[in-house]
């Protein structure tokens, strides 16, 4: 990590879509109080998109077609990942890592798919790799994990970490609307993933369970042992009975530590209408946690769009600058959450798992 102060810090841009979009209206919206928050000026030196629809000042800002352009460019200090999908993305993210270049990703697939061999190269290279956006949106929960709850063992969390589904179970139950049709406007509302199987089959919620569990528990990124189980099967009739039993069905993701290992699993779930996590609708998103000190915490807020996500992205490039000018950016640092990883806690699978079950059986009466 350099000492000096920096006055600015150039940041690079790939992907402008929700998320890249927005994280350069908050950049440029919000710069004045950024910038004194952090002593130094966040400065987009260069965007890379295959289609520049925003009004971007071209006399101070390099454009390019070509994301590996921005990798290359020995000016950028950070490069924001906001191009999603896995294979480009990686080896964006790799070349980044390898040109001395500290990286933001939103992208959870990405991470929790290949973040082991990433942030192995990132400590080869002394960059920090950070992706607080790539889980549950706006919520600081990686931060909360590895910051505010390092004093615990945390023993299990449990939350609603899609937002487009949550969206989706929430309008089919009050509104009693068409799944296709809400799922549609998700689309619209920039909530679902360019693939919106991924959240409707649990593949999004299990890369962000896949990520809070290495980081709650020490382990490595382990996406391929996460149980999922999306909410395409559930019928406006689960949601009523569920309703006349005392329940909300809410998609959760699981992950616990037990005698037996770690169980990691996502499953559309009975929640009791007197919590407060049943009671999280739409778009939020919130995340429980229970820690050996604390006790049970409850972490809530807007789970995807463009404002809520780049705000985490912003976060994450104002933790490296903070960095580089004070010679601490390990402090974005996931891998810190854990200096060294348990490799050797098993992953239980889920027929081994015990849990009460709600099955519904149509028969003649
Ligand atoms: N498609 C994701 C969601 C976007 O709906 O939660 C935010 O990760």
């Amino acid at each position: 990590m350099k000492s000096e102060h920096r006055q600015h810090i150039n940041i690079g841009i790939c992907g402008l879509g929700t998320v890249g979009g927005g994280t350069v209206t908050i950049l440029q919206d919000n710069s004045e109080q950024l910038s004194r928050r952090l002593g130094c000026t966040l400065r987009v030196s260069h965007v890379a998109s295959r289609t520049l629809h925003m009004d971007l000042d071209t006399q101070q800002i390099k454009t390019s077609n070509d994301i590996f352009a921005v990798a290359n460019d020995p000016e950028v200090d950070i490069l924001v990942e906001t191009i999603g999908g896995i294979d480009i993305a990686l080896k964006l993210v790799l070349q980044a890592i390898d040109n001395g270049k500290h990286v933001v990703t939103a992208n959870k697939a990405l991470i929790a798919e290949h973040g082991n061999e990433i942030f192995a190269l990132a400590k080869a290279k002394g960059v920090v790799v950070s992706y607080e956006s790539s889980v549950a949106g706006g919520i600081p929960i990686i931060k909360a994990l590895r910051e505010g709850l390092a004093a615990n063992r945390i023993e299990w969390l449990a939350g609603i970490i899609n937002g487009t589904g949550n969206f989706i179970l929430t309008e089919m139950a009050t509104k009693q609307r068409d799944f296709d049709e809400v799922l549609a406007q998700a689309q619209e509302l920039g909530y679902a993933e360019a693939d919106p199987r991924f959240d409707v089959e649990g593949i999004d919620a299990a890369h962000k369970l896949t990520i809070m569990a290495s980081i709650a528990f020490g382990i490595p990124l382990q996406f391929e042992s996460t149980f999922t189980e999306g909410i395409s099967r559930i019928t406006p009739a689960d949601i009523s009975y569920a309703k006349e039993l005392g329940y909300a069905i809410k998609h959760l993701g699981i992950a616990r530590v037990t005698k037996q290992g770690v169980e990691m699993r996502v499953h559309p779930t009975l929640v009791s209408l007197n919590t407060l996590i049943a009671n999280v609708d739409g778009v939020m998103n919130a995340v429980l946690v229970k820690g050996h000190a604390i006790g049970t915490s409850l972490y809530s807020g807007p789970g995807a769009g463009a404002g809520a996500t780049a705000s985490s992205v912003v976060a994450d490039i104002m933790d490296i600058a903070r960095g580089l000018n004070v010679g601490a950016a390990d402090l974005g640092m996931p891998a810190l959450a854990f200096a060294e990883l348990d490799a050797d806690l098993p992953i239980v699978p889920i027929e081994d798992i015990e849990c009460e079950f709600y099955l519904r059986l149509s028969a003649l009466d």
